[in-house]
């Protein structure tokens, strides 16, 4: 049994405002806070990836990869930890090896130290160029099993996952639990049963979304699990990450207390309670977001499922609501049950909405027709054959990783933006606008 001190990964600085915050928190929010909790003794600090990258370009003026340097600067001690959506890198479609490679060099060259690195798909050909690329580099390689329920998710699924991890290079192992649908004794019997198969450190990463979130993390560290992530009080809970300070206090005086002293961090947690209403101020941000039970029928996240309504009200067809929230499982089970995280939780909702408002797969988007093609890497369970047809007929299916069909693209992204104007551009600005095209050159538009 683990009688290890239980480490903790902090995500007040990513997901923690991505959740609640719609990742607007700025790099000036940060500043004031970012020595004392590089001293409070976390094991990593969650702060750069996921959305925040698009978030910076998009919405904050910020340059992400300047927001990365500053961060470091300020972190001398703590490790700073991304979120990287393997072959998608932080996009939404699938790159070239080269741009994956030289994204997460620059990552780690910039000052990351961890990256967690997760396939929508679970598909651990979509990891390897990543992981590979991290190795390298000298990060630390958290390879993900993103959770999720359905006939085809057993405990033994996802420790063959596990298992694959650890032999395509993974440092530690993360349980991706994106929408909080991981009950506490399902997290006991699943962290016992991956801690009995892997001598990797494992980290649970949940959401309080279904208001299980704490439970599930009690539970998991009983049954000996080495990480958990949590976000400090005014951006835990609800679709965020438990508490951290209400997880420190609960395990205060057992023989798993994490090795942070609870005092030190209400100062911390003062400042970015007053930084969650500037920002509801200045962004308009609704941050009153309770739980959501509900997501444990329908496995869309509440933010997703709100989302969701308020464009059938847009629309006019909000009476359709009720039929949505049937269809995206029916659309989920035919489409190969795929874990719902960004991409194929778009995916799914938007073929959802287009079968109750047109007929089913009347209209069928590009993207619904590549996973079914295989383009995302392969579907857990198999496509149903008559959807199969209707949407791309007798073309095969590709059975390869699906990036290999993808030439070198830094090249051409690297000359498109001299065309535009900047060939004197820096590597990370020509990763940022393969990733974010208009967005970026925007930004370069305004400051370069
Ligand atoms: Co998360």
């Amino acid at each position: 049994m683990n009688k290890q001190p239980l480490k903790i990964v902090e995500t007040v600085l990513r997901d923690g405002h991505q959740s609640l915050a719609a990742t607007r928190m700025r790099i000036s929010d940060m500043l004031p806070m970012l020595e004392k909790l590089d001293a409070a003794g976390f094991y990593a600090l969650e702060a750069w990836g996921g959305a925040t990258f698009d978030a910076c370009l998009r919405f904050l003026d910020e340059d992400p990869w300047e927001r990365l340097r500053t961060l470091k600067k300020h972190l001398p001690k703590t490790p700073i930890q991304m979120l990287l959506r393997g072959q998608n890198v932080l996009g939404y479609n699938h790159y070239a090896d080269d741009i994956v490679t030289e994204f997460v060099k620059r990552s780690v060259d910039n000052g990351v130290s961890i990256i967690r690195i997760f396939d929508a798909l679970n598909d651990t050909r979509n990891l390897e160029c990543a992981m590979r690329a991290a190795k390298e580099a000298g990060a630390h390689v958290q390879g993900c099993i993103v959770y999720t329920i359905s006939p085809y998710h057993q405990d033994s699924d996802f420790v063959k996952l596990g298992q694959e991890l650890v032999e395509i290079g993974a440092d530690s192992i993360c349980i991706k639990d994106m929408a909080g649908l991981l009950r506490p004794y399902t997290a006991e019997k699943l962290v016992r049963s991956l801690k009995a198969a892997i001598d990797l450190p494992i980290d649970l990463h949940t959401h309080f979304t279904s208001g299980m979130g704490d439970m599930t993390y009690l539970k998991a560290v009983e049954a000996g699990v080495d990480i958990i992530d949590t976000a400090l009080s005014p951006f835990a809970e609800a679709t965020s990450q438990p508490c951290t300070e209400s997880m420190l206090a609960t395990l205060d005086g057992t023989d798993r207390a994490p090795q942070i002293e609870l005092a030190t961090l209400h100062e911390i947690a003062d400042h970015f309670k007053k930084v969650k209403a500037a920002l509801a101020q200045d962004f308009k941000l609704n941050t009153n977001i309770s739980i959501d039970p509900k997501v444990l029928t329908f496995q869309i996240p509440g933010g997703m499922l709100s989302n969701l309504l308020h464009q059938m009200e847009e629309m006019g067809t909000a009476d359709k609501y009720p039929l949505l929230l049937e269809e995206m499982p029916r659309v989920r089970a035919e489409l190969g049950y795929p874990p719902l995280v960004t991409p194929t939780s778009q995916i799914i909702a938007s073929m959802s909405v287009l079968n109750v408002i047109l007929g089913r797969y009347k209209m069928i988007p590009r993207e619904v027709k590549d996973l079914i093609l295989g383009k995302y890497g392969r579907t857990p369970a198999p496509i149903a054959p008559e959807v199969q047809k209707l949407a791309i007929g007798d073309t095969p299916r590709i059975d390869h990783r699906p990036a290999d069909d993808i030439p070198p693209q830094l090249e051409k992204f690297r000359q498109q933006l001299a065309e535009a104007g900047y060939p004197q551009a820096s590597i990370e600005d020509v990763l940022s606008y393969a990733i974010f095209p208009e967005v970026a050159l925007n930004f370069f538009k305004k400051y370069r």
